[in-house]
């Protein structure tokens, strides 16, 4: 049970949505590892959202609320991994379709982008993201739907300008779809910016300990796309455990804190190392001649996250 109140985000999501359990006031959900529900003498579900651990668990509604809450969507939905939920969306398409995505992004995902549509019949187009018309020329109108693009994307640290793109997007009747991982909610709300759909591998900042494989999406709108896509994880089991989904609700609870940290530690790593003789650059957004300095300034608030690259002279 959560109760909906006025606070910051943080101090909600540090509170776990203030979560107080009905029946027993505890502060802390309970892990419910059972995989099947109980019915009366009429087969009817005790508690109707329960019936199968593949398609629901008790312990996924409150990371789920949380990541619904961080984002500012409609609804949220947990993944047993980052890719799972980037599958889901992309799964989700129908044969004939065509989506563009960035050269430059998470390589496994780009890997299984390439391989999967090829055989599932979707056409692909990668666009050039240190390119500012290069998405525009990619997306073609009344054909494309949907538009993928990570930001801060892996291993430049790109930073895509989300309005735009969503602009592009929507221009051509697709839908916008963005990895944020990186940036993580507390610096970029993605949906503000006019994303459909936000991607997280939970894997990473939302968990923060390295114990816990998990991914997330967040919609801005419950429609007949989103609903596909929550039979999606359904049917293929893309399901998180109940202890993982535990562990990511006690994560998240110190996000704040540590992306904030790490961004100032990167901050300073990054402007230590800029001039260094051993170094041909250091990738920054953060840093003043980064060429998406201004973008991330707009859309990046409290930080430039916690990723950078330096570049070795020497290869
Ligand atoms: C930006 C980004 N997106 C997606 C993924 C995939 O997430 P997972 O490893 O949780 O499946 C990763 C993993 O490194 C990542 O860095």
């Amino acid at each position: 049970m959560t109760k909906p109140r006025k606070v910051a985000a943080e101090t909600d999501i540090a509170q776990g949505l203030h979560y107080v359990d009905a029946e027993s006031g505890s502060v802390v959900p309970p892990i419910v590892p059972s995989t099947t529900f109980a019915r009366d003498e009429n087969y009817a579900l005790i508690a109707s959202q329960y019936s199968y651990g593949r398609d629901e668990n008790p312990g996924f509604a409150v990371v789920e609320q949380m990541l619904t809450r961080l984002e500012g969507g409609a609804a949220g939905l947990l993944f047993s991994s980052g890719m799972a939920a980037a599958a889901a969306v992309v799964q989700s398409l129908s044969p004939g379709e065509h989506i563009v995505v960035p050269k430059v992004m998470y390589w496994g995902l780009r890997n299984w982008l390439v391989e999967f549509c090829g055989h599932w019949g979707i056409e692909l187009d990668q666009f050039d993201p240190a390119d500012p018309d290069d998405l525009a020329d990619k997306v073609q109108a009344g054909r494309t739907s949907l538009v993928w693009v990570e930001s801060p994307c892996n291993p430049t640290w790109d930073v895509i300008d989300l309005e735009i793109a969503a602009e592009v997007a929507h221009g051509a009747g697709a839908r916008l779809a963005v990895d944020s991982t990186v940036a993580t909610p507390v610096l970029t709300r993605p949906l503000e910016f006019g994303a459909d759909i936000v991607m997280h591998s939970a894997t990473k900042y939302l968990n923060g300990h390295a114990d816990v494989i998990a991914g997330a999406l967040v919609t801005a709108e419950c429609e007949e796309f989103w609903e596909r896509i929550c039979r999606q994880r359904a049917n293929t089991g893309a399901i998180a455990g109940p202890f993982e989904a535990w562990l990511l609700q006690r994560g998240m609870r110190t996000l704040f804190l540590r992306v904030r940290n790490a961004s100032q530690s990167a901050l300073v790593i990054a402007r230590h190392f800029a001039a260094h003789p051993g170094l041909e650059c250091v990738l920054y957004p953060g840093l003043a001649d980064h060429p998406d300095h201004e973008t991330a300034k707009k859309q990046m608030h409290g930080g430039y996250g916690g990723m950078l690259s330096l570049c070795v002279k020497g290869g």
